[in-house]
């Protein structure tokens, strides 16, 4: 591919991804004196962490008792039975920890009246082992997430992180099994860039933009991901997809579940709560899965709201109005711009609206990618952190919460993981040619597709195959069509038309490198789907609609060249880390 002129870059460490876990990274790695580089596709502040809403979880106790062992036995029924126990531990041990450190950086959050950080009630969050409900989610009003990001990236700065804002990138470089860069794409000036590392931590966050109607931002298309799938090395977990209970009817954007966590609650067209009935004692903070699947049955059986009774409602109005007006903020105005409803006096219109993957890149607590080639084993010189990731603390279910906690607890985690083993100049190595050349022919056939299927029509299609046949609930015979009707798209990349091939801010371009990128985990989303034959957290088949813990309470891996899949399994981890919290066993789940 003599054609691209290539520009070369030596660092320490690239991040992939500027959200919450890869600035988190930036910054720890920054301060310890690693040459660090933050590549993103966006603007960092533009990254889809600022579309967090209702807050970060962590056993502060601020507003009445609390312990990490309940927050960690929460998380891992929460989870299903499916998280990796020592991970867990990490997780929620560490979480009061990160958010004091974010709280020292600037994090505005909301406060008490005694001024420490206010902390509200969120799914699935109890006390004393499923006692009751605590107040553990921390809060900046309900603009968390952006509070958050925008802090982590003036820390960035003030460490001196050094920012590649707007490049795409194409592909790892790979050499004997291990990491030693990537290759990215200046949609700036259209130059290609080679980043020699010794160590990438990919942080590009999850792929919800697989499906039709989801909360997630159009640039979520998890290309770090699909990076991984082509370079060989599998993803876990895929099918665990989260419908978030209360995405607005029509549009899909994010209704706090903090809402809830205010005091707000769901009916039905009966005027019904009917959540008092499938949650006796949790409610409307039952975990997510539950309380999407519960709003589906009332949607299946007939009782569901508007013409088409296809949603639910979400009431707000009897919440006073203070708490209104500085708790929810952001959702208020979202009601009114999407669904035209003053939430002070009429309901909003919601439904389950995929959110979040559970599945993602494998990884231990320390943030390394780990493969499986005959044993378990580390992939050198590659990290993954956040959504992307799969370490795996949300196994079959994540709780609302758990996802900001997760991104600067693991961004910190392999920040000091990377510092260990990386002493701050060392040269690199040679890396041979050929894996440019693979990396810039793929992304020379793409940008000179000449088929007559615009990327658009493709994207829609691969949308709505995985919104009908991978939804809420599944059966043998959807996923057996879903894994069918995919291929027919996947073979769609092969009439692809490109029209514009300009290397300068190329939006057709992009579009379609994020649908190659998006097709393949579509692929090993509906296949690992298939192939779980039991119920568990997300995943609920109605053919076999109970968990089976003797033949899969086992994480999936798939590796996926185009689209054949390889699947297997691995096990969950069963023990803890240390010997403050005993392993939990897996039980019933009832909330
Ligand atoms: O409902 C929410 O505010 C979303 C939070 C989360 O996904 O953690």
């Amino acid at each position: 591919m003599k054609s691209y002129k290539i520009i070369d870059h030596e660092y320490d460490v690239v991040v992939l991804g500027a959200g919450g876990s890869g600035l988190r990274a930036a910054v720890g790695l920054s301060e310890s004196g690693l040459k660090t580089a933050c590549i993103s596709k966006v603007f960092p502040t533009r990254s889809h962490t600022s579309a967090a809403q209702g807050g970060i979880s962590a056993s502060l106790g601020n507003m009445g008792e609390d312990d990490w062992r309940w927050h960690m036995y929460d998380t891992v029924k929460g989870a299903d039975w499916l998280g990796d126990q020592d991970s867990i531990e990490y997780l929620c041990k560490e979480a009061p920890k990160a958010v004091i450190e974010l709280e020292k950086y600037g994090v505005p959050f909301s406060r008490t009246e005694d001024g420490k950080i206010y902390q509200r009630p969120f799914g699935g969050m109890t006390k004393n082992y499923g006692n009751g409900i605590v107040q553990r989610t921390c809060a900046a009003a309900d603009r968390t997430g952006h509070a958050i990001l925008h802090t982590l990236y003036g820390q960035a700065l003030k460490h001196k992180t050094e920012f590649f804002i707007e490049y795409f990138a194409l592909d790892l470089l790979m050499k004997d099994g291990e990491c030693k860069g990537l290759i990215a794409w200046n949609l700036n000036d259209g130059t290609i860039h080679r980043f020699r590392a010794h160590t990438v931590i990919i942080a590009t966050g999850g792929f919800g933009k697989v499906y039709y109607s989801a909360t997630s931002a159009h640039t979520c298309t998890g290309d770090g991901n699909a990076m991984v799938l082509r370079a060989g090395l599998p993803l876990q977990d895929m099918e665990f997809v989260q419908f978030h209970p209360t995405g607005i009817y029509g549009h899909g954007t994010l209704i706090t579940e903090g809402a809830r966590g205010e005091g707000g609650y769901l009916t039905n067209s009966k005027g019904e709560r009917f959540m008092e009935r499938y949650a006796p004692k949790a409610k409307d903070l039952a975990s997510r899965d539950v309380v999407s699947r519960s709003m589906s049955i009332e949607i299946n059986e007939g009782r569901g709201v508007g013409n088409e009774q296809d949603h639910v409602h979400l009431n707000l109005s009897h919440l006073d109005k203070e708490v209104i007006e500085s708790r929810l903020p952001g959702i208020t105005d979202a009601a009114r711009l999407f669904a035209n409803v003053d939430v002070t006096k009429e309901p909003i219109p919601v439904v389950p609206t995929v959110h979040y993957n559970m599945g993602g890149i494998p990884t231990n607590y320390k943030g390394e990618v780990i493969t499986v080639n005959g044993s378990e084993k580390t992939v050198p010189g590659l990290m993954a952190i956040g959504e992307a990731a799969c370490v795996s603390v949300h196994g079959a279910n994540r709780l609302g919460s758990n996802s900001l906690i997760d991104l600067v607890v693991f961004g910190r985690a392999a920040a000091k993981r990377a510092a260990e083993l990386i002493k701050p100049g060392t040269p690199h190595e040679e890396i041979n040619e050929t894996e440019t050349e693979k990396c810039l022919e793929r992304f020379d056939k793409i940008r000179n597709a000449d088929g007559d299927i615009g990327t658009a029509e493709l994207r829609l299609s691969m949308q709505k195959t995985m919104q009908s046949k991978c939804a809420v609930f599944r059966t043998e015979k959807t996923l057996k069509e879903g894994v069918e009707d995919i291929r027919k798209t996947y073979d769609g990349l092969g009439s692809m038309s490109v029209k514009d091939k300009s290397l300068i801010f190329n939006t057709d371009l992009v579009e379609s490198l994020e649908f190659d990128n998006l097709i393949r985990q579509a692929v090993v989303t509906v296949d690992s789907a298939y192939n779980r034959k039991e119920s568990r957290g997300a995943h609920a088949r109605e053919d076999f609609p109970k968990r089976d813990d003797e033949k899969f309470m086992q994480h999936t891996l798939a590796w996926c060249n185009g689209k054949e899949t390889k699947i297997s399994y691995r096990e969950v981890h069963k023990s803890t880390l240390t010997n403050d919290v005993q392993y939990f066993p897996p039980q019933e789940r009832v909330y």
